[in-house]
Order: structure tokens, then C-alpha cells, then sequence
């Protein structure tokens, strides 16, 4: 199987004690692309250098909105001085979170528009996170609207009404773990809806672990399960379906072209 993880945080200290063997097993499992996600600064820098060290990787710098409140005062410079990187392809993660509300919602709201219209400016996809925020997402991404780069939203969870005004804006639609959980009946069902063109799959690891091995730490090799389980709800070929969201991740992140 070809496969492309849109969405990983291999940076992370879960990954210390075998990042190596973990990297093997992604090729060994048709991994030709993972986008290692930023989550704060230090977070991008290590995602750089992640990028530098391995091939298949690439990298995305942002802050996530669970530490907006920490972010320093000349973050977007930061971010921009970090997107000069070759082999950094989008700005993110970034978005709302108003499950955890770890960081405060003016703050969190504040910190996402920047980051869009940084984006905006040069030329890059965008990275987008919404846990229960989902009407406020769509607010901003249609007053901030057109993004000439697009963008995806990742680890989808809101509904397909929403996935399909995603869609219109120029989103891509990225799909994670959870859609192999017995009872995730209305993510089964927006994947099954989700056309071909606009579909992406991740794992987000360490988080959201697909089933089978659910419950351990994920890791980029594990996108397969995803993809089995997609092509499955959508009726065709496993690696037919796994390859057309690899192309997918490369036109979006463009890494078929020089930038
Ligand atoms: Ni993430």
C-alpha cells in the first residue's frame, strides 16, 4: 500500500526511546509522506529538524490553541522565520478548542486569526483544529475566505452539513483513527460521503489509535488500518483508496512541485 499520514506529532517525547524503528516500521508499512505538525515553537523547531533529518518527512508550524495563552508576542515572526524551511509545506496546527478550553477562548480565537492570515500572506496551506467549536470555526474560515493555498481540517468531528461548506471553501477533509471504533456510526458515515478529491487520512499519533491497537501509541504505520477501514465503508480497493489520498496530501502540501 502507498500511504501518506497527514497529521503526526512525531516530535514528541513518546517517540525518544525508538523514533528510528518507528520510522522504519512507517516505510516498511508503503509510508512515502508524513507531515509532522507543530503544536507550539518548540514544537515547530523540532518538526524542522524531524524534516531535515528524514526524508519522507515534512513539516507544518503552528500553535495549537491549547497553548495560545503561552504563546510569546512575536510568535507569528517566529512562525515565519520557521516557513522559510524548504521542507516546511503548511502553518498549523491551529484552530479552537472548546472541550479542553486550555487556553482562553479570546485568546484561543485571537491567536488562530493571526496564524490564518499569516498563511494567507505566504501562500500556505493551513492546518486547522476545531474540537466543539465548530460554528465558530466556520465563522472565521467564511469571513477569512478565499484561502488561495486551502487547507484541511483535521481529525474531522463535526458533521457532514459542515464537511460539505469545508469542501466549497477549499478544504480537504482529514479523516483519523477513530473511524475504526465500533461505534463511531456518524464518522463511518461522513467518511463513506467524503468525495474521493477531497479526502485525506492521518493518524495524529501518539493520539487516537486505531483500532486494532487501540488504547497503545499510534504511530504513522498504523494509518493502514484508516485507510482498510475507508475503502471498506466506501466499497472499493485498499490501495487504490490509500493512493488517492497520498496524491491528495501531495497536491495539497505540494510536494510534487518546487516551491
Ligand atoms: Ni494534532
Amino acid at each position: 500500500m502507498i500511504l501518506f499520514d497527514s497529521h503526526a506529532h512525531l516530535d514528541f517525547e513518546d517517540y525518544d526511546a525508538d523514533r528510528d524503528e518507528m520510522i522504519t516500521r512507517a516505510r516498511a508499512a508503503g509510508l512515502i509522506n508524513i507531515v509532522n505538525v507543530g503544536f507550539d515553537l518548540d514544537s515547530s523547531r523540532k518538526a524542522v529538524q524531524l524534516a531535515e533529518k528524514y526524508d519522507l518527512i515534512y513539516a507544518a508550524v503552528g500553535i495549537h490553541p491549547h497553548v495560545a495563552d503561552e504563546a510569546p508576542i512575536d510568535f507569528l515572526e517566529q512562525l515565519e522565520q520557521l516557513s522559510a524551511h524548504p521542507k516546511v509545506v503548511a502553518l498549523g496546527e491551529m484552530g479552537l478548542d472548546y472541550f479542553r478550553n486550555l487556553s482562553s477562548r479570546p485568546v484561543q480565537y485571537k491567536v488562530f486569526r493571526e496564524q490564518l492570515t499569516l498563511a494567507k500572506r505566504l501562500n500556505l496551506p493551513v492546518i486547522i483544529h476545531d474540537r466543539e467549536a465548530h460554528g465558530e470555526v466556520m465563522d472565521i474560515l467564511h469571513q477569512d475566505s478565499p484561502f488561495p493555498a486551502g487547507g484541511v481540517i483535521h481529525c474531522y468531528s463535526g458533521s457532514w452539513e459542515m464537511a460539505k461548506q469545508c469542501i466549497s471553501l477549499g478544504f480537504y477533509i482529514s479523516i483519523a483513527g477513530p473511524v475504526t471504533f465500533k461505534n463511531a456510526n456518524r464518522l463511518k458515515d461522513i467518511a463513506t460521503r467524503i468525495p474521493l478529491n477531497r479526502l485525506l487520512i492521518e493518524t495524529d499519533a501518539p493520539f487516537l489509535t486505531p483500532t486494532p491497537h487501540r488504547g497503545k501509541r499510534n504511530e504513522p504505520a498504523f494509518v493502514q488500518f484508516t485507510a482498510v477501514e475507508i475503502a471498506g465503508l466506501k466499497k472499493m480497493d485498499n490501495e487504490e483508496l490509500a493512493k488517492i489520498c497520498a496524491e491528495n496530501g501531495k497536491t495539497l502540501f505540494r510536494l510534487n512541485t518546487t516551491r
